[in-house]
């Protein structure tokens, strides 16, 4: 089969699974030859080699595998990361998170602080890069998180500002902290997720309980009783109004909320 029969076909295949199946056919069809996109259009008439691993490939996304897990890597904020299965594929939505943090600490002269659920080391990693004296204690509950974000945060040379550590939320961070940073699974236990999310992205990421708040409610609680004065999360676009009651009933200084891109409230600050 040369280049140009085998987008035909891989279109075809993966027209139910994908929005756009000729750009995804050729993501993978060049991630497969190892070369940019544009290669393709010179090469149409070349033959492609090792075609059935490339039809492999098509099958995996057909069945709604994310491009991410198939070819092992997420791109986010100004990085690329390693993603498998069993790690959350980093959203853009949280890149908000990030700046929103980034703000803190800038003013605030921040150098100490918690992730909790740093899944493939996302927002630890951007936020190292973006201030080399900020030191990260960087919590998950699960092991392969916490492998890949090692592998991540080598890739980075970041292992002196970022130290990995298994916890339940920061249980076993008992270091003096400033602020914690979270993106933690908030979506309600019956929420109904596309096939790529639900069948191939880890529970232990997404969901966050019945209501899907719990654990969001859970890391106020503890940041507060810990005494320390930022925190800064990432919540559902359904979430506003519940937290800022729960705010209310415990009392904090403030808690000032934000939106997505799409223009969605998607998580908030509190000083305690
Ligand atoms: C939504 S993912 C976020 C991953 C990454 N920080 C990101 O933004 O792409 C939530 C992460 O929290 C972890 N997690 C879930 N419950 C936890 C808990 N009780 N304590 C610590 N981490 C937890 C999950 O394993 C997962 O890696």
């Amino acid at each position: 089969m040369t280049v140009k029969q085998a987008l035909v076909w891989a279109k075809e295949e993966l027209k139910v699974a994908c929005e756009r199946p000729q750009f995804e056919a050729e993501l993978l069809l060049a991630w497969h030859l190892g070369q940019e996109r544009s290669y393709l259009i010179t090469h149409e008439a070349d033959r492609v080699d090792n075609l059935e691993i490339f039809q492999q490939l098509i099958q995996r996304r057909a069945k709604h595998e994310p491009y991410e897990y198939i070819v092992g890597s997420a791109s986010f904020y100004d990085i690329h990361l390693d993603v498998e299965a069993g790690v959350l594929i980093p959203r853009p939505e949280t890149e908000m998170l990030i700046d929103v943090t980034a703000g803190i600490i800038q003013k605030e002269h921040i150098t100490r602080i918690a992730e909790i659920g740093v899944g493939s080391g996302a927002i630890s990693i951007v936020l190292a890069r973006k201030f080399p004296q900020l030191h990260i204690i960087a919590t998950d509950i699960c092991e392969a998180p916490l492998r890949v974000a090692g592998k991540n945060i080598g890739t980075f040379g970041l292992e002196r500002q970022i130290t990995l550590r298994k916890s339940n939320l920061i249980d076993e961070v008992l270091e003096p902290l400033e602020l914690v940073v979270s993106n933690p699974p908030y979506i309600a236990e019956d929420f109904v997720l596309a096939s790529n999310v639900a069948d191939y992205e880890p529970k232990e990421a997404l969901f966050g309980g019945r209501v899907g708040d719990e654990l969001l409610k859970q890391i106020i609680l503890d940041v507060k009783q810990r005494g320390i004065r930022f925190l800064a999360c990432e919540m559902g676009y359904d979430q506003k109004e519940p937290l800022q009651d729960f705010v209310n009933q415990i009392g904090v200084k403030y808690i000032n909320f934000f939106k997505d891109l799409a223009g969605l409230d998607r998580g908030f600050v509190i000083e305690f």
